[in-house]
């Protein structure tokens, strides 16, 4: 562990960009969350009201924008599998002007980096007017979506300076996790949350200490290439949208993350020789099918990456992870994807923390 990290800094230090030290920040940013929200016993220190509020409701609204949409993808998962509470998970500049038709009982979470995105802003408003009750997720105390929720908790991530979100995405699904942990029936669920996040933090340490294969990789097969595809199923067709945005906004390779099994209804056409196809396999239920649509793929040339667990890797997968929860795997397998798009935009010579047209806190509609 590099206990010398100290993830509330603003200064980059000797990094050269913001977004590797915040990569390198994320097992001490999980150890923070362990610490603060899960002190002892595996007992969730949420408070009282949020708990008794949430259950009450008939389901769950998660509403957020960017990276953060992309972790509550990943929540909701928790939420029902974990909990049992039905949850929808909805990007916020859509539900503010074409708002779904509600439960009777809704409750909201919204998620948010900076706690100022005016999209999600708008749609605490209009459910603030309903009176409706809500939970702000946010790594800026006293923030605007921290002041006008019902209640509000800390990533405790620390600033988060790069444009592009890293740390802010591992924290969100931690303190997701911990929620739903918190509202699930713990015997049942027969998780060790806390020994699996502390297992976590000690994995991601270990592909940050290898960080140099994925600068391989990156330098070989995307540094060159017009364009690149995640694919995946289940959690991982959640987390290759993340591993897709991070790619292309940083980089500029144009990319996709798509559901495995969607690729054969029209995006496969786009696969010429040597396209870059990404898998992301940690569900033994999901793998042989994830393998048969990146097998479609190489029969068009594709150039591929694999990211396994340990459960269903093959000699020819190329990074193998440990077993872990399966609805955690996201906190591990987004970090390889973390890397190849840093390295991807450090090899094309770019600013990586400040890509073109884009800002960190989006405060306009
Ligand atoms: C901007 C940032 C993204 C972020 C999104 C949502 O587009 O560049 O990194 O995911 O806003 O921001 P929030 O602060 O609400 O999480």
């Amino acid at each position: 562990f590099h206990l010398d990290i100290d993830a509330t800094e603003t200064d980059k230090g000797t990094y050269p960009f913001y977004m590797l030290k915040e990569i390198d920040e994320q097992p001490i940013v999980l150890r923070h969350l362990i610490s603060r929200y899960l002190p002892q016993d595996n007992e969730p220190q949420i408070g009282e009201g949020i708990i008794n509020d949430i259950k009450a409701a008939d389901r769950l609204y998660i509403i957020a924008a960017g990276t953060s949409y992309n972790a509550g993808l990943v929540g909701a998962r928790m939420f029902e599998r974990w909990a049992g509470i039905p949850t929808e998970v909805h990007v916020s500049s859509e539900f503010a002007h074409d708002q779904p038709l509600l439960s009777e009982n809704p409750f909201f979470i919204f998620l948010s980096q900076s706690g100022e995105t005016a999209d999600s802003r708008e749609v605490l408003q209009n459910i603030n007017a309903l009176g409706f009750k809500s939970l702000t997720l946010t790594n800026v105390e006293k923030s605007t979506l921290w002041r006008e929720a019902t209640y509000a908790l800390p990533l405790i991530a620390g600033p988060e300076i790069a444009v592009a979100s890293t740390k802010a995405y591992v924290a969100q699904i931690t303190l997701q996790a911990i929620l739903a942990y918190a509202l699930a029936d713990r015997k049942q669920l027969n998780l060790d949350l806390e020994q699996e996040l502390s297992k976590i933090a000690v994995t991601i340490q270990g592909i940050i200490d290898d960080k140099e294969t994925l600068q391989k990789v990156a330098d070989d097969m995307l540094v060159p290439s017009q364009n690149a595809f995640y694919i995946g199923r289940g959690v991982d067709a959640a987390v290759v949208l993340e591993d897709a945005l991070k790619l292309k906004e940083v980089s500029y390779v144009q990319t996709e993350g798509f559901a495995a099994g969607e690729l054969k209804h029209g995006t496969l056409a786009l696969i010429e020789q040597d396209t870059p196809v990404i898998a992301i396999m940690t569900q033994p239920s999901l793998a042989g099918l994830v393998r048969g649509n990146l097998a479609e793929t190489q029969a068009r040339g594709s150039k591929t990456f694999t990211i396994v667990t340990k459960a269903i890797a093959k000699p020819e997968d190329d990074l193998v992870l440990p077993d872990i929860n399966e609805l955690l795997t996201p906190l591990v397998s987004v970090v390889p994807a973390q890397l190849l798009a840093y390295y991807t935009s450090l090899g094309r010579g770019l600013d990586v923390d400040h890509p073109r047209n884009l800002a960190k806190s989006v405060t306009v509609q």
